[in-house]
């Protein structure tokens, strides 16, 4: 089958289109016939070993290789059908369109991946490409986390960090349909964006500066690596919930002192990625509440470019690669 994989941590052009074997599931695995895959960020901080986090350093390269990268095949978050299943494998058929995350396992970005029967995979939204629904599962998991631990009401007033990018467009989606009046804010190329997934209210980070607006929230969810924490607090209203996915040491130890001597709450977490959330943004978007952000879609052979867009940000949206022969992949639902 072919694959794009990678030998050595470096610059995208460490990405190389192979003939690799095709792999077989085990009993508990399902082989999923890949359709497409997004490029995210963590694909390209994995590939090039740079994190915006750098206390995540060490562990990661533990897990996924010292030297050189033990699994060859990137790709955490796809959409495709289902080619195979293990003998211990129940709920999934062959032929059943799906979507989800492939963890760190990976290998999205080969035309085939095993992966185990318990990796985050749920039925594909009907209404949504391939090409769409492999854009959701990074961003929607994540979002979804966020906004659940947020206890988003009717009426809240949120302002999300980095509004534009993979997290922050599903978080401003999620946040709208749990009520929210929401601030955005990123950079001026995105605000059309997000104009149309309905923020209320846009700030351009490179003219303003949020905190000093006058302006308080009772959410505030930071997806920005190495902001302001003071800055965040500082618009925080008396008893408002701030949280953020980029916990650098210090802002983990200063949440503890903000919960434990302010009336402000403020976390930290990772997503768990679960089925069931996967399962409820499925049915937000069968629902019309969440809709896919594709920029644009390459194939397979253009990873390298893909990589280097999602990695200087020149994208509206998700950057998809289409996994497979080109016109396998065009227009199927
Ligand atoms: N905690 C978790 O479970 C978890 C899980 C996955 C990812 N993450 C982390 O969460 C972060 C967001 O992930 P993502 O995939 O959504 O990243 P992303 O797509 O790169 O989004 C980040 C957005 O923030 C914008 N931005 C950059 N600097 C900014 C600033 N000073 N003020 C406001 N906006 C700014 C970026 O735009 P420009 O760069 O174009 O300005 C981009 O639109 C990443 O750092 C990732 O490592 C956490």
């Amino acid at each position: 089958m072919k694959a794009i994989t990678y030998a050595k941590y470096g610059p995208p052009e460490v990405l190389q289109l192979a003939d690799v074997e095709k792999p077989a599931p085990g009993d508990d695995e399902l082989l999923i016939r890949v359709r497409a895959a997004e490029a995210t960020k963590a694909d390209c901080e994995l590939r090039g070993f740079k994190f915006s986090v750098n206390w995540f350093w060490l562990p990661l390269r533990i897990a996924v290789g010292i030297t050189r990268p033990r699994r060859k095949i990137l790709g955490g978050y796809f959409a495709g059908e289902i080619a195979a299943v293990g003998k211990d494998v129940t709920g999934f058929t062959v032929g059943d369109a799906v979507f989800g995350s492939a963890g760190l396992r990976m290998g999205a970005y080969g035309e085939f991946a095993a992966l185990p029967s318990k990796c985050t995979i749920a039925a594909k939204p009907h209404n949504m490409s391939f090409a769409e629904a492999a854009a959701v599962p990074l961003g929607g998991l994540n979002a979804l986390h966020f906004m659940r631990l947020a206890k988003i009401k009717d009426g809240d007033t949120v302002l999300i960090n980095g509004a534009g990018g993979s997290i922050g467009a599903h978080a401003v989606q999620i946040a709208r349909s749990m009520g929210a009046e929401v601030t955005a804010v990123d950079k001026a190329q995105k605000a059309e964006m997000l104009e149309r997934l309905g923020i209320d209210h846009f700030i351009d980070y490179t003219r303003e500066n949020f905190a000093r607006m006058g302006k308080t929230y009772d959410v505030v969810f930071d997806m920005v690596p190495r902001s302001s924490y003071r800055a965040c607090m500082a618009v925080l209203k008396p008893g408002g919930r701030y949280f953020t996915g980029n916990p650098r040491l210090s802002v983990m130890l200063r949440t503890v002192l903000t919960n434990r001597f302010t009336d402000k709450h403020a976390s930290f977490a990772f997503a768990g990625e679960t089925i069931e959330e996967l399962d409820t943004l499925r049915q937000m978007i069968e629902d019309g509440k969440i809709v896919s952000i594709v920029d644009r879609v390459l194939p397979m052979g253009e990873a390298a470019t893909a990589h280097r867009l999602v990695e200087t940000e020149q994208r509206n949206g998700a950057i998809v690669l289409s996994i497979g022969e080109p016109e396998e992949t065009e227009n199927e639902m």
